[in-house]
């Protein structure tokens, strides 16, 4: 059995159908990159795994168990579903007027995660791990793009997600501090973390991760092994895509 079980999800803003019929597994410890043209719908597709948008449609399962199911929208509660997917965004969104360390801590304590200065020790584990263990007290606008990046990639973490997604974790970054955090998703992924990815790195899709999925018009139109997709696309979309 799958570790994570996607089947049918779809999502309609208004008149568009904006998702539809996405499918998809991932076993424990995997990663996942989804690549895709602008507008294919990637983001919302995270946007419904992380429950900051409700699918119309579909079913979502994880380790064996429903966490989402639209045909019933109420049989569960919110709270732990919430908390199974952590999101690394495009631009960050961490507190300005926070310090890393209250940024990582934060969630976890309005949580009640643990006491004070377990939480607190925690997230200094987590902060060391992203690199950052000077800036702990550093406010985000006095920290690189890449810093901030690394940051917000604790402060999910430190929610002890159960698959976490990541949306162009790099799209805003320069080469240099775009390796610094692929260098952290790495690092996730020889810790064995299971992990989605929506990415425009293709050399990153192709050398970290263990399945591919090409969202295009809302649907998944490719999923395969990096060797399958990038080597043999079989349609003309994800071929033209490719190509660009
Ligand atoms: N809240 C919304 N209301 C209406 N339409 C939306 C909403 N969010 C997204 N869409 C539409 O859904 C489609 C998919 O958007 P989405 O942001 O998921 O694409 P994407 O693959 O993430 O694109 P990009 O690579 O540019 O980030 C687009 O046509 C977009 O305009
Ligand atoms: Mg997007």
């Amino acid at each position: 059995m799958p570790y994570l079980e996607i089947t049918g999800l779809g999502k309609r803003f208004g008149s568009a159908d904006v998702l539809h019929d996405v499918s998809l597994t991932l076993n424990q410890g995997q990663i996942l990159s989804l690549i895709g043209p602008s507008g294919g719908g990637k983001t919302t597709f995270l946007r419904c795994l992380t429950f900051l948008e409700t699918a119309d449609r579909g079913i979502i399962r994880l380790n064996g168990e429903t966490l989402f199911d639209a045909a019933q929208k109420k049989a569960k509660g919110k709270r732990p579903r919430q908390q199974a997917f952590g999101l690394v965004f495009q631009a960050f969104h961490l507190f300005p007027q926070y310090t890393v360390l209250e940024n990582v801590a934060l969630a976890p304590a309005l949580a009640k995660k643990g006491t004070k200065e377990a939480l607190r020790a925690k997230a200094l584990t987590l902060i060391e791990k992203v690199g950052l263990a000077d800036k702990a007290d550093s406010y985000p606008n006095t920290l690189s793009g890449g810093q901030q990046q690394r940051a917000a990639i604790a402060r999910a973490l430190a929610m002890e997600p159960d698959v976490l997604c990541f949306d162009e974790p790099t799209s805003a970054l320069d080469p240099l501090l775009t390796k610094e955090v692929l260098n952290v998703i790495r690092l996730l992924r020889e810790e064995g973390r299971t992990m989605i990815v929506v990415t425009h790195e293709m050399t990153f899709a192709r050398e970290a991760s263990d399945q591919v999925a090409f969202l295009f018009g809302g649907t998944v139109a490719e999923l395969g092994t990096p060797k399958e997709i990038f080597e043999t696309p079989r349609t003309e979309a994800l071929q033209r895509f490719l190509q660009q």
